[in-house]
């Protein structure tokens, strides 16, 4: 069976980004069952930062009782991805940059020789198909006065595509401040319809990845 992680990282309750990962479980979560996704909500449950335990382990073996609870964590977070087919997270824009959460829990997940390739011409998450849905309050779009500030998207595309290996589709809901009442009609209307757009992207990203085969499935 092809197994989901799920990860959301926004803090608000009415929020886009969670929302579009929804709808990327309606569509997963009919053709696999819902015990087919190891789920983790980082703003409700979060991963904790790097502290000088977690520092050591992340390099060397665990030496006293903190680390080698920490080292259990790093385990279990890496044993997640490694287990997962396909890798969905869902990402608010927060000052320009993902979530502290989301940082913590790819700080604590990304181990030199487990999920971290040595050799980067084997990569042990390549090639796994990564959905990462976005949701911006601005527009930050290819050629915008603006784009040079999104630390955002072109960071994860970095790590979780070129570093990891993973084949990334990234769908974003622009302009999410206009779309709650933030701005002009103008942007509003643009809000609408980028996020129209984005849902409808995530809903053919998730049909086309029906039928994913297992890890290790040829
Ligand atoms: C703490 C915080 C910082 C934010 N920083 C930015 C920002 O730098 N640029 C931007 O365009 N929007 C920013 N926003 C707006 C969010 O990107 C926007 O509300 C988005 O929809 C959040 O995703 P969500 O709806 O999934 O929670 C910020 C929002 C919050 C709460």
């Amino acid at each position: 069976m092809a197994r989901l992680l799920h990860i959301d990282s926004s803090s608000s309750k009415d929020s886009v980004s969670r929302s579009l990962a929804a709808r990327y479980r309606e569509v997963w979560d009919k053709e696999h069952g819902a015990d087919s996704v190891t789920y983790r909500d980082l703003a409700a449950e979060p991963v904790p930062h790097l502290d000088p335990d977690a520092v050591v382990t992340l390099w060397a073996p665990p030496a006293t009782e903190a680390q080698r609870a920490t080292a259990a964590l790093q385990e279990r977070l890496v044993g997640e991805l490694l287990a997962a087919d396909a890798l969905l997270i869902s990402v608010p824009m927060y000052n320009w940059t993902i979530p502290s959460v989301l940082k913590a829990w790819l700080d604590q997940s990304l181990i030199l020789g487990r999920t971290l390739p040595y050799d980067p011409s084997s990569k042990p998450l390549g090639g796994r198909p990564a959905t990462v849905l976005v949701a911006c309050g601005g527009f930050y779009g290819e050629g915008s006065p603006d784009a040079g500030m999104d630390h955002c998207r072109p960071y994860l595309r970095t790590v979780l595509g070129q570093v990891l290996g993973y084949e990334v589709e990234m769908i974003t809901a622009w302009r999410t401040l206009a779309g709650a009442g933030a701005g002009s009609p103008e942007e509003a209307e643009l809000a609408g319809a980028s996020l129209r757009e984005a849902r409808e992207l995530v809903g053919v990203r998730a049909a086309a990845l029906r039928g994913a085969p297992a890890v290790g499935a040829v």
